[in-house]
């Protein structure tokens, strides 16, 4: 086969010939040959079309349509699947009826059925179905589903609701059509944490929390968060749930966060189980947005799904913006924003400034599992977001009715979910698709001017080339703008501008003075924001008075990063920084989370992202430098006024994960993370000492091995922890992630070989093998060491578990950023990968990427 044919192209999309009417899934359970019986029913859409069937890995025993056994000739099987001549076919709806036998104990990709800890389940999303039975496993093709499970494990699980139940056989009904990704099954020796829900319109729907024995007892949180869940898609949405129960599954080995299969979510341990010993703040927050993610999708994906996978943000985009919607409402919302923007730069900006650049839906891949993005989640979530500003509030809403309205029970595109906006707004949207279609970070340049009263903010869009995409045409990008006067009082009420043209200007009349600007409040465009020239704004200004806390927060970072990187390139601390992070502190009226976030440096990555974005190549020994000695510079000069913070945002009382408590916390560990650099670690050891709660336990964990003096916390903590396997995956990441530079390989090489490094386990691997190369300056040592260790655990891993190797490569991606030697270095790496015989179309695709 060619390379072309391998390649999927979105141009390429036929409707399916048949209608699949109903399904019906019979298993027999064994780890070794699990037997699955398939009936489906089908009715030809077309004339004489050929039948065909994706199916990977699978012993077919039989094979028959209306009860006539197929002769050999009547069919064909590959690789991939199979095909039914059209000449074995009749012309009406019939019945295809096929056995096949899988092995899920030797399933070690995670794809399909198999087996974790002893119990069996499934993951079927994008195209693990077809490693499961013959079936045409694509998203616009949805049937209902009649499922039963024979086996010994006590309790059985798939969708829909439950219609026979016995000892070693259970029965399940799906009355929803849905597409096979969607499908799921579970059975072990479980128990369930239970509640219930009654929905708006009065039906009572039971809810359960399936794990592990012992488990039981972690699983309170992630039941309420369910339920919070449920009553805010009911109050802002208008979504209420639709069947009679709804069950969550936490399995230890799973290669994702968790999965929205219907009516039966499965989830990866770490995101549902929480106690106050074991699980940090922001686990808590995190598991409560995922468990609130997965619930979403039962209307955003799977009531309404995707036509083909090139729609993926269709679906992912929108569920990550209600997901972030909801946290917002449930904590606090400004605080939420500045975390999600973080986290889009820290991800997708570097994406999308690199060789894995690509649309928020692509019109190609090789291989989907390669594309479940930062870009087609977190750049999709804010096309949303910036959806809503342009057509308001109650035009989103509008908007998300007719969509429900009109398709309900379909498989969409992109253009489907523009027209309805379209068509409620009355707006034209031609031009925003660029955002869906067109790869790039716009940058947007801004210049001012004020003459006689009037104000002109200018502002030029230009969206650098992109593998595969060259000039791009202009974005409508919409600007939230505040102007502040010369007290810091905002002089007009937010507006949003919408640029539409490559160069655009915008007038603000009736001014008395000229007004200092804030642009881009609450990050209302995922563009890069550049001064051009004249006045850029007084940073320290902003971060003193902007009334956009987003904005305010902002002008902090800006200054972080300008100061860090001089001194990276031989300069000192900026004094007015340091004067400015003094007056925040005192201050002490702004929220202590928000304070917290505004005392946090930026990352070394993101240092040499800046670096390089300034035509500098950065040198990630110098980064780690720069960025202690801010702290240190930081620390020395409000020594009394942050050990003053450190003491009065303690929390007393008992654990609780609450906002309020949470964010004192991360105040008071942001400021013994500063003090860390110049009390030795003694704080942190002390707290060490005394934590009763994760959050504390980890974070003065984390500080003492930075500060170089953790040998002794780290063994206590893996005496303590040896049996939790979640706990477990913070100890490893954390000693590598906060370990000096010089020691991290030496660090990660002793840790692969500790007994507890379960490798096969995609959490204990990815704990391991990301915390290295979180250690910036560790993972790019300049002797290219720290690259050989860890694609050479990419090349271990990719045989069993490809999908996981191939996102892990990731880390790869950066490589034009760094001087010559670096750049060789990894690209001889990635090139050692990329030739490795028998490589995965997973890694093989990601490793060809990055070379470019
Ligand atoms: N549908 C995905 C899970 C998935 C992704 C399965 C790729 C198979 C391949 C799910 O809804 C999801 O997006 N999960 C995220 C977490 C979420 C909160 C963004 C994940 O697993 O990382
Ligand atoms: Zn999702």
């Amino acid at each position: 086969m060619t390379q072309n044919t391998l390649t999927k192209r979105l141009s390429d999309y036929q409707p399916y010939p048949f209608e699949l009417e109903m399904v019906r899934l019979d298993f027999r359970l064994d780890p070794d040959a699990t037997q699955v019986r398939a009936r489906m029913a089908m009715r030809p859409l077309r004339a004489a079309s050929a039948l065909e069937l994706d199916g990977e890995g699978l012993v077919l025993r039989k094979i028959a349509v209306d009860g006539r056994v197929l002769a050999a000739s009547e069919y064909t099987q590959s690789d991939t699947g199979l095909v039914i001549h059209a000449a074995a076919l009749p012309a009406q709806t019939f019945t295809l009826e096929t056995e096949v036998e899988i092995a899920p104990a030797a399933n070690t990709a995670l794809e399909g059925l198999y087996m974790s800890n002893g119990m069996y389940c499934t993951q079927c999303e994008a195209e693990g179905f077809r490693k499961i039975t013959y079936y045409p496993d694509r998203p616009d093709v949805m049937a209902r589903f009649h499922v039963t499970v024979a086996g010994d494990a006590p309790v059985l699980l798939s969708n829909g609701n439950p219609v026979a139940q016995e000892t070693g056989r259970a029965e399940w009904v799906d009355p929803w059509p849905k597409p096979a990704y969607l499908f799921a099954l579970v059975a072990g020796d479980l128990v369930a944490h239970s509640g219930s829900f009654t929905t708006m319109s009065g039906r009572e729907v039971a809810l359960n929390i399936w794990v592990r024995k012992g488990d039981e007892t972690r699983c309170a949180f992630a039941l309420e968060a369910l339920k919070r869940s449920m009553t805010w898609d009911e109050q802002v949405y208008g979504r209420e749930y639709d069947l009679d129960i709804f069950n969550i599954v936490a399995v230890d080995d799973f290669n994702m966060g968790a999965m929205e299969n219907k009516g039966l979510n499965i989830f990866n341990s770490k995101w549902v189980l929480a106690s106050p010993e074991t699980a940090t703040d922001s686990d808590y927050e995190r598991i409560e947005g995922i468990i609130a993610h997965e619930y979403f999708h039962n209307w955003t994906g799977n009531r309404i799904t995707c036509r083909d996978w090139f729609q993926l943000c269709l679906k992912e985009g929108l569920t990550v913006y209600r997901d972030q919607s909801f946290t917002a409402d449930m904590r606090l919302g400004p605080v939420k924003r500045i975390e999600d923007v973080s986290a889009l730069r820290a991800r997708q900006f570097r994406e999308d400034r690199g060789p894995l650049s690509h649309p928020p839906r692509p019109d190609h891949y090789k291989e989907i599992n390669n594309f479940y993005t930062a870009t087609v989640y977190e750049k999709g979530a804010e096309i949303v977001g910036m959806l809503r500003q342009l057509v308001g509030p109650q035009g989103y809403r509008d908007a998300l009715d007719l969509y429900f309205e009109r398709h309900d029970g379909q498989a969409c595109t992109i253009e489907d979910w523009l027209k309805v906006f379209e068509d409620s707004s009355g707006r034209d949207l031609r031009q925003f698709k660029h955002w869906y279609t067109d790869a790039g970070t716009p940058r947007l340049q801004v210049s001012d001017d004020f003459k006689d009263g009037t104000y002109t903010l200018e502002f030029t869009q230009k969206t650098d080339q992109t593998p595969g995409q060259g000039d791009k045409p202009a974005r409508h990008i919409p600007i939230a703008v505040g102007l502040l006067s010369d007290t810091g009082a905002d002089l007009i009420e937010t507006k949003i501008l919408e640029m539409t043209e490559p160069r655009q200007s915008f007038v603000f009349e009736g001014l008395s003075q000229r007004p200092v600007p804030s642009i881009l409040r609450g990050f209302s465009a995922p563009v890069v924001l550049e001064f051009d020239t004249g006045h850029p704004p007084d940073s320290a200004f902003l971060l003193a008075h902007d009334s956009d806390p987003f904005n305010r927060w902002e002008a902090g970072r800006r200054l972080a990063l300008q100061t860090v990187v001089a001194m990276a390139q031989g300069g000192a601390a900026d004094p007015s920084y340091v004067a400015a992070i003094g007056a925040l502190i005192k201050d002490g009226a702004a929220d202590p989370a928000f304070c917290a976030l505004c005392l946090a440096l930026p990352s070394e990555d993101q240092i040499a992202q800046a670096l390089h974005e300034a035509g500098k190549s950065p040198d990630p020994v110098a980064i780690h430098r720069a960025r202690e000695a801010l702290a240190t510079a930081l620390a020395n000069a409000h020594e009394d006024a942050l050990s003053a913070l450190y003491d009065a945002m303690a929390v007393s009382g008992p654990y609780r994960p609450d906002p309020e408590p949470a964010g004192q916390r991360s105040l008071r560990l942001a400021a013994l993370a500063l003090l860390r650099r110049i009390d030795g670690g003694a704080r942190a050891q002390a707290l060490f000492d005394a934590a009763d709660n994760m959050t504390e336990s980890l974070a003065a964990l984390g500080q003492v091995v930075a500060a170089g003096v953790g040998e002794a916390a780290l063994a206590t903590f893996r005496d303590r922890w040896q049996g939790d396997r979640l706990v477990m995956d913070k100890w490893f990441a954390i000693q590598l992630t906060a370990s000096a530079p010089d020691q991290a390989l030496s660090r990660a090489e002793k840790l692969v070989q500790d007994p507890l490094f379960d490798w096969k386990n995609p959490n204990r691997f990815r704990s391991l093998m990301s915390g290295f190369a979180a250690n910036h300056a560790g993972f790019h040592r300049v002797d290219g060491a720290g690259y050989r260790f860890y694609a050479d655990w990419l090349l271990r891993l990719d045989p069993l578990n490809p999908q996981v190797a191939a996102r892990m490569s990731t880390a790869f991606e950066t490589w034009a950023r760094y001087d010559l030697t670096r750049q060789s270095l990894m690209r001889a790496e990635l090139a050692r990968i990329a030739q490795t015989e028998g490589l995965s179309r997973d890694l093989s695709e990601m490793s060809a990427r990055m070379l470019g």
